[in-house]
């Protein structure tokens, strides 16, 4: 079964040689139903088996090391007895697969339930973050939205500044969804991001 739909899936990765292969480590369906949004998992032991045999399917399917990208989230589930973050660390781990550090993300929940965002960005492992996104949000006063809207607010731009410190100098996305901004708006953010990578690696050469 795995290698019928791997004669499939891979020469279509061979063909594109896309730089990363990633998914959301989330869920979205049960019982033939489909939410068409990404819905964060338990953070139990049974789930990370779950994923973590699922992330080992998909990689001896599509013959390479895929990237889990953390979601946004709005509700926590009472039956969790890890961290997000501890979880997203041991399912790259089990997995052997990367971590694609979506800082939106971790701000917005760590917002939304009130844990420490650079706490979850320390606990990630160093060597499995492949890529990480930035992007706006939208405040809703009683709780943040993850839109992709907007600018990329000031807070975020630190945990991006420490996510590089500790992380090096990792490929980045901006991404926007709804209500793109001009372009120079998104050149500037781009620059700044590039600005800040640049900052980071000299003090660290400097140092060393
Ligand atoms: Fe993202």
């Amino acid at each position: 079964m795995a290698d019928a739909r791997g004669a499939r899936a891979s020469p279509c990765c061979d063909c594109v040689k896309q730089a990363w292969l990633s998914d959301h480590l989330c869920w979205g369906g049960a019982g033939g139903h489909y939410a068409h949004d990404l819905l964060p998992l338990p953070y139990t032991d049974e789930a990370l088996e779950h994923v973590v045999a699922r992330i080992a399917e998909a990689q001896e399917v599509l013959r390479r090391r895929i990237l889990v990208e953390n979601v946004s989230s709005y509700l926590t589930f009472a039956d969790s007895t890890i961290t997000e973050w501890d979880f997203v660390a041991e399912t790259a781990r089990r997995a052997d697969c990367g971590i694609l550090l979506d800082v939106i993300n971790v701000y917005v929940s760590a917002v939304n339930h009130g844990f420490d965002p650079q706490q979850y960005i320390l606990a990630l492992p160093r060597e499995r973050v492949g890529q990480i996104h930035l992007a706006g949000h939208t405040d809703l006063g009683t709780h943040l939205l993850d839109t992709h809207d907007g600018h990329v607010v000031e807070p975020v731009w630190q945990l991006y500044r420490l996510a590089i410190e500790r992380f090096g100098p990792v490929s980045t996305l901006i991404e926007s969804d709804d209500h793109v901004p001009e372009l120079e708006v998104l050149l500037a953010e781009t620059e700044r991001a590039r600005t800040i990578e640049s900052q980071v690696c000299c003090d660290a050469a400097r140092c060393t």
